[in-house]
């Protein structure tokens, strides 16, 4: 059997060093997959320091519980998403934590496993499920959503989150094609995606931005990436750090005006003489530019080729 875990983490060593963790630290790990990342945490914050690790997949949480045995109470595993960070770390009874992190997106572990839905490029496409949900208790797969939505919202999926050329064409041949029979695998989707002409002519694999879309819509992957960035600001500790590694430049935006609009405090706009919107600067930037993979991680672990990691630092209090 392969081995689906066990890859390096990305961008290992720059994010432990700009979390700045020591001794007795408290630390988040939003995502914990494989626990590569928590694992390497909870080396630096030994003897004493604790690990909460959040993830929405029940395998993943298997997975990681395994490798953090040897840490026995100091690693806490939940199954929830990061965007619940703050009910999380009040049942626990956490108020404020040193260093949070999240690494965004689906794991190799994901991609890995054919059954998930979440790879198209694939000789058992015909058997693949449109699923794409990292937590299986969600309702809905993306074989529900291709069912259901309008062409208008398929549309606005495929550029929004996909910046698909062709996203009006595409969600037209959908709706289209499903009045004839449902589009049930990844097979179905590609079929509909050729037929549609969409890509032709292109460098990279047009399954590549309808999937993405998909995917991002199926586990609303922004809309947790805003409320879990806020919850994670307002859970550090003065000196705290969060780090976010993105994989996409949807996600790497959203991270930067958040920590921009946290770094600037007030939102009012910049003509109004008085402020009326009350906030006050709540971080400061570590990274001024997002760091990316060394030549040697780029060359030996392609999922790192687009990581993007940014870190920011919870001001004192004023
Ligand atoms: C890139 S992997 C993390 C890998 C991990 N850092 C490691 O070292 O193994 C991302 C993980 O985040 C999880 N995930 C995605 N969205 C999530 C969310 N909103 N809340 C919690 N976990 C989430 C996925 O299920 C996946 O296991």
């Amino acid at each position: 059997m392969p081995d689906r875990y066990h890859h390096r983490p990305v961008l290992l060593d720059a994010t432990l060093s700009l979390l700045e963790l020591g001794p007795g630290d408290d630390v988040v790990d939003g995502t914990v997959g494989g626990a590569g990342h928590a694992g390497a945490i909870l080396e630096r914050t030994a003897p004493n320091g604790r690990l909460v690790g959040l993830d929405v997949d029940d395998e993943a949480l298997e997975e990681s519980g395994r490798t953090l045995r040897p840490y026995g109470e100091r690693a806490r595993l939940v199954r929830s998403s990061y965007r619940r960070l703050n009910e999380v770390l009040e049942e626990l009874g956490m108020t404020r934590v040193d260093a949070i992190l999240l690494d965004l997106g689906v794991s190799s572990r994901h991609l890995d496993a054919p059954e998930r839905g979440f790879r198209f490029a694939d000789a058992s496409a015909g058997e693949t499920p449109l699923d794409m949900r990292m937590d299986r208790r969600l309702p809905a797969t993306a074989a529900d959503l291709l069912a259901r939505a309008s062409a208008e919202q398929l549309q606005s999926w495929f550029s929004e989150y996909g910046e698909l050329p062709g996203s009006r064409t595409l969600a037209r041949a959908i709706t289209e094609a499903r009045r004839q029979t449902p589009l049930r695998t990844t097979s179905d989707l590609l079929a509909v995606i050729q037929a549609a002409g969409i890509g032709r002519g292109r460098k990279h694999h047009p399954g590549t931005l309808v999937f993405q879309a998909l995917r991002i819509a199926v586990n609303d992957e922004l809309g947790a990436l805003k409320e879990g960035i806020e919850h994670s600001i307002e859970a550090l500790a003065p000196g705290g750090r969060l780090a976010v590694i993105a994989y996409h430049s949807l996600e790497d935006r959203i991270v930067k005006n958040a920590f921009r609009d946290a770094v600037r405090g007030c939102l009012c706009p910049p003509r109004q003489p008085v402020c009326t919107c009350g906030k006050t600067p709540r971080l400061e930037l570590v990274t001024k530019k997002p760091v990316g993979p060394d030549e040697e991680e780029t060359r030996s672990n392609p999922r790192a080729r687009s990581a993007r990691l940014r870190v920011a630092r919870r001001r004192e209090a004023a």
